[in-house]
């Protein structure tokens, strides 16, 4: 029986919550009687953040889940990301509120495909971004995440051969940043792609003084116009640091929760998309809600699984990222 059979036999993802329920009051209980531990990213819905333990970029929630002593992760995040948190403490839970909170990015770069791909460069090292599956990590020398992967290719000698993937938005934001000439896999971020310039253009002749933040997954017609390009711990804290009052944001909505809750003065508004939708919510981050964040904690599942012999050669990349990560007090 797969895991989403055995949802559906169990009938948790249609269990009924009694509407009267105090959801903050009742994960926090079921949290310190299990032992277990909220990590959220900032795409998670306001509620969601709120009620975590720790939230932060993925950097940030790698090294929580390396070091945590809780016996149960709840990962508010999407599938990559509770990968890599069981991959680094394989022995403990690690729970997603929906399993079916994907990536867009990690399934533009099919581990298969990869790994021909790699093939056509046997002298190159291969660093992956972070949002990918365990089986692309496996096929890894390093991992990064946007708040390390200028850091992580210069700390390589400088005639190192390199291949970056799955972000070509990313890889070419790092191979500029550090005048390095990387092998780009063809992959990129269905969210950070949306972005118009056009109506930034126009948005910003509306508000001159205001600074324009980018995720570095945003395409370079977008970053030529950034004031500042970063991950969202960046994002985040460029905003709080600086004495300008109006920011606009090109990357998904939910990291203008902690922005505003942080700089309650500042005017924080989302960067435009090329669409007609007004919004730049992440389909897959936002599967996940206070209510199976509930469910998942009081019957323990869904549960993310890797098997042994993946997590065997992903640790590898992983920890070599935390450890460069380390010595550079990032
Ligand atoms: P960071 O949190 O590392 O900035 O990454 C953004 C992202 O797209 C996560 O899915
Ligand atoms: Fe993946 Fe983009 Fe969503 Fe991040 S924002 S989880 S990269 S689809």
């Amino acid at each position: 029986m797969d895991i989403f059979e055995e949802i559906k036999v169990k009938g948790f993802a249609d269990e009924y919550i009694d509407p009267s329920l105090d959801l903050f009051a009742e994960i926090d209980r079921l949290k310190k009687e299990k032992n277990a531990v909220i990590l959220a990213h900032y795409y998670q819905e306001g509620d969601i953040q709120d009620i975590a333990d720790y939230i932060g970029d993925s950097l940030g929630l790698s090294q929580q889940a390396a070091k945590t002593n809780a016996d149960i992760i709840v990962f508010a995040g999407v599938h990559f990301m509770a990968e890599t948190a069981k991959i680094l403490s394989p022995n403990k839970k690690v729970l997603l509120p929906d399993l079916k909170a994907g990536c867009s990015l990690a399934d533009s770069c099919p581990p298969h495909l990869f790994k021909k791909f790699k093939e056509q460069y046997p002298d190159h090292l291969v660093i992956t971004y972070v949002n990918c599956t365990a089986e692309l990590k496996a096929l890894s020398d390093i991992v990064c995440t946007s708040s390390n992967a200028v850091q992580i290719v210069e700390s390589l000698p400088k005639d190192q051969k390199i291949i970056f993937g799955p972000d070509r938005n990313l890889g070419a934001w790092v191979a500029k940043k550090t005048g390095r000439d990387l092998v780009l896999w063809n992959g990129a971020c269905m969210v950070h792609e949306i972005f118009s310039r056009e109506k930034i253009t126009r948005l910003k002749e509306r508000h001159p003084n205001a600074k324009i933040l980018a995720h570095p997954e945003c395409e370079e017609v977008i970053l030529q116009m950034a004031d500042y390009i970063g991950s969202t711990t960046g994002i985040l804290k460029y905003a709080t640091n600086s004495s300008e009052m109006e920011f606009i944001v090109a990357t998904e909505s939910g990291i203008m929760h902690q922005m505003e809750k942080d700089n309650p003065d500042k005017t924080f508004i989302p960067a435009p998309p090329n669409n007609q939708c007004a919004c730049n919510d992440c389909p897959h981050m936002k599967r996940n809600t206070l209510e199976k964040l509930y469910l998942c904690l009081k019957n323990e599942m869904p549960e993310v699984e890797v098997p042994a012999h993946i997590i065997k050669d992903a640790v590898k990349p992983i920890e070599r990222m935390l450890e460069i990560s380390a010595k550079l007090g990032l």
